[in-house]
């Protein structure tokens, strides 16, 4: 497998279907990684997690662990399953993930499964502060993963924005093209994917690139208000008063490919669970078939929020004009502050990128996994996030 643009190769190394007995989990603290861990818990009886947390300034990774328990199932579930789940305390950015060396040693004998979902998701950290998690991070726990005797399968969850600055339609077999990054997780997500690709060269390895991760697509559910929802916060605190009308940087054509937690986590398991996916790189994104333009969800969106649409502007128009008026100091306002922390998410309405899942269908089709429609459940969505920052 060529580490750069070939796609992986299809099962050559071996490797095992299915949901290991020992499963390493990386992230599991996070929105992706708590429902990774629980659809684990829940389908998987045999299979026991050893699960990667660091400790805070405040709680042990114990603590941590605990908590997540009581909030991912319910108290006598997590009770019943609390001893399938063992905690181990490390830091994916430090040497050896941080671990106890004689704890790494043992645990790397037992270990016959990796999922790696643990990741620094920000958009807005310097180069060096996001490699330390992504790039860094990903090394110290292939390094480990390089040790288990065991080790039947790596999965490793990546981004499909790797892509970058790329247009157009993106194939699962593509990596570095020569693309330019819009910010660090970008290019640091690419670096990592680069590794996982080298690694499995010699590893029964899989690589899933999710595009927007959002709620669940028949409830709306989500443990995070972070990326997605961020951008819908930013965009009542900005538009909704009446004075001061401030135009949309948006290509209302470009399509925004949202994909629902639960189709994630259904896609993922059923990729999985076949041997087929070994070697491979899969989008698990909403692609063509399911994805809504950018004006298509900002109509939704004023429709639901009763914040009327803003006039969108072209790029180069909100950088050669509206920009510099934001940056200057007598203009200023709260407002403004606000638009000006939304810019991380502008690359995302102007991408044009389309992502191609052959290969996702190609074996998910056959599982019965089938992709909803963003339009069927964006108003979901709304709604949660609604409800859920009305109760705070
Ligand atoms: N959400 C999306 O829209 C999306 C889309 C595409 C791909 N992805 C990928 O999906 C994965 C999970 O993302 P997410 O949305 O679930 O993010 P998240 O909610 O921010 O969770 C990130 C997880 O990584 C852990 N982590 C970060 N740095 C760590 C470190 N140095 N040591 C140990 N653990 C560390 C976090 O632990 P703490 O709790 O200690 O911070 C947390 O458990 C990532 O690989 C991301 O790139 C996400």
């Amino acid at each position: 497998m060529n580490a750069d643009t070939v796609a992986t190769n299809g099962g050559a190394i071996a490797g095992a279907a299915g949901v290991g007995e020992t499963v390493f989990l990386t992230g599991a603290t996070g929105f992706l990684g708590s429902e990774i861990l629980k659809r684990i818990i829940e389908t998987h009886p045999r299979s026991k997690l050893a699960l990667l947390v660091r400790s805070t300034a405040r709680e042990t990774a114990r603590e941590r662990v605990d908590k997540l328990m009581a909030r991912v199932f319910s108290q006598g579930e997590a009770t019943r399953h609390a001893e399938r789940v063992e905690v181990v305390e490390g830091d994916i950015s430090l040497r050896g993930a941080g671990m106890d060396s004689e704890r790494s040693a043992k645990l790397a004998a037992r270990i016959d499964h990796v999922i790696h979902c643990a990741a620094s998701v920000r958009f807005d950290l310097p180069l060096d502060v996001a490699r330390r998690d992504n790039t860094e991070g990903t090394r110290n726990i292939l390094q480990f993963a390089e040790r288990m005797p065991r080790l039947a399968r790596f999965d490793y969850i990546g981004t499909a924005f790797v892509a970058g600055d790329r247009r157009g339609v993106i194939r699962e077999d593509e990596l570095d093209v020569g693309q330019r990054f819009s910010n660090s997780y970008e290019q640091t997500k690419m670096e990592a994917e680069k590794l996982v690709r080298r690694f499995g060269e010699r590893f029964p390895t899989a690589i899933y690139r999710p595009s927007i991760v959002v709620g669940n697509s028949k409830t709306g559910e989500t443990s995070t208000f972070q990326g997605f929802y961020q951008a819908v916060q930013f965009y009542r605190r900005i538009f909704r008063g009446r004075f001061l009308v401030l135009p949309l940087p948006v290509d209302p054509s470009t399509p925004v490919d949202l994909v629902p937690v639960d189709y994630v986590v259904d896609a993922l398991f059923a990729l999985i669970a076949s041997e087929r996916s070994l070697g491979g790189c899969f989008h698990l994104t909403s692609g063509p078939g399911a994805t809504c333009t950018a004006d298509e969800l900002l109509k939704l969106l004023a429709e639901f929020t009763g914040v009327k649409q803003p006039p969108y502007v072209s790029k180069r128009a909100y950088q050669g004009l509206v920009r510099p008026v934001l940056g200057n100091a007598l203009f200023w306002n709260k407002r403004i502050n606000v638009a000006r922390r939304a810019e991380v998410y502008m690359p995302y309405a102007w991408s044009n990128l389309i992502f191609d899942k052959t290969r996702a269908a190609a074996i998910l089709d056959g599982a019965g996994i089938k992709t909803p429609h963003a339009r069927t459940y964006f108003v979901k969505l709304l709604e949660y996030q609604a409800k859920a920052t009305a109760a705070v």
